[in-house]
């Protein structure tokens, strides 16, 4: 079966000179829940944005749906039209998606642009109004909103067109417990949907329970490693190598603990 994405040799360098992710081979397989762990500034994003057709590769190829994407290929109207049906990017930067006076047209406006009929635009809107828990907001503009609310917003935005993929860059990053909870909630309904999903984090809780496959990013921009959840989350040298976890985390029956740094003295005590 075709992947959804294939990364061949890819690579991307910043106009700047920086190199944002180094030679990368990595396919996207239809109905996977990948998630990308990474360090800051290990590539994580630079990977979502070759993924989601915002950026191209500066050497190697990407392709989408067995064709390769590049700038010209999305500049046609029709392959970009699909593609941008098909793959939905939540951005890391939630501000930076959200333009409309309300948080009922920020959700219509996707549908819109798809010219669907105005009861269906309505019913999807309502439909993630109900899914999203924002219906008492439904008339405020986006800005006034809640970290939690406002990526919730976003969300609504991109799963009201309805894609089959979904590019999720730190979707729960600076936001609570109850959030992530229901994030998690949400993704599982997705994959009961049958949609593919690759999520960038540095949270290891959150990719322990999303991930079919979970792909490792050093600080060098490189993929340092690739497999299950609970292999790569009980490779503590790896981890530690990544910088991902630092030197008191430890396994203990196959679970991953990790004690902060501000509670050495205390566990001296108690030890
Ligand atoms: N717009 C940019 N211009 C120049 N360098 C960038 C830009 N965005 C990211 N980088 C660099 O590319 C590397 C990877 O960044 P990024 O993909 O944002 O990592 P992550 O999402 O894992 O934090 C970092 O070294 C970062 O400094
Ligand atoms: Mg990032």
């Amino acid at each position: 079966m075709t992947p959804i994405f294939a990364l061949e040799n890819a690579c991307y360098r910043y106009p700047d000179g920086r190199l944002g992710l180094a030679e990368t081979t990595l396919e996207v397989r239809e109905r996977e829940s990948l998630v990308v762990l990474g360090a800051n500034a290990s590539g994580k994003s630079t990977l979502l944005g070759l993924l989601g057709g915002l950026i191209f590769p500066t050497g190697g190829r990407v392709s989408a749906f067995g064709a390769e994407l590049t700038e010209a290929a999305l500049e046609d109207g029709e392959f970009a039209r699909s593609f941008r049906q098909r793959v939905a990017v939540l951005l890391q930067d939630t501000d930076a998606m959200l333009f409309n006076s309300t948080v009922y047209d920020e959700i219509a406006f996707g549908p819109l642009q798809l010219d669907l009929p105005g009861d269906e635009v309505r019913r999807r809107v309502e439909d993630m109004l109900d899914l999203l828990g924002l219906r008492a907001v439904a008339d405020q503009p986006p800005h006034r909103l809640s970290g939690g609310e406002q990526r919730k917003v976003a969300l609504g935005a991109i799963l009201a067109v309805s894609p089959q993929v979904l590019l999720l860059d730190e979707p729960t990053s600076g936001l609570d417990p109850r959030f992530q909870r229901w994030f998690v909630e949400l993704v599982i309904e997705l994959r009961r949907a049958g949609k593919a999903l690759v999520t960038a984090t540095h949270d290891l809780h959150i990719a322990d329970v999303i991930a079919d496959r979970v792909v490792v990013l050093d600080e060098q921009h490189r993929i340092a490693a690739e497999g299950r959840p609970h292999d790569i989350l009980t490779d503590l040298d790896l981890l530690l190598s990544v910088n991902l976890v630092h030197e008191h985390a430890h396994v203990h029956d196959g679970q991953l603990h990790i004690h902060p740094h501000t509670h050495l003295h205390e566990h001296e005590h108690a030890g």
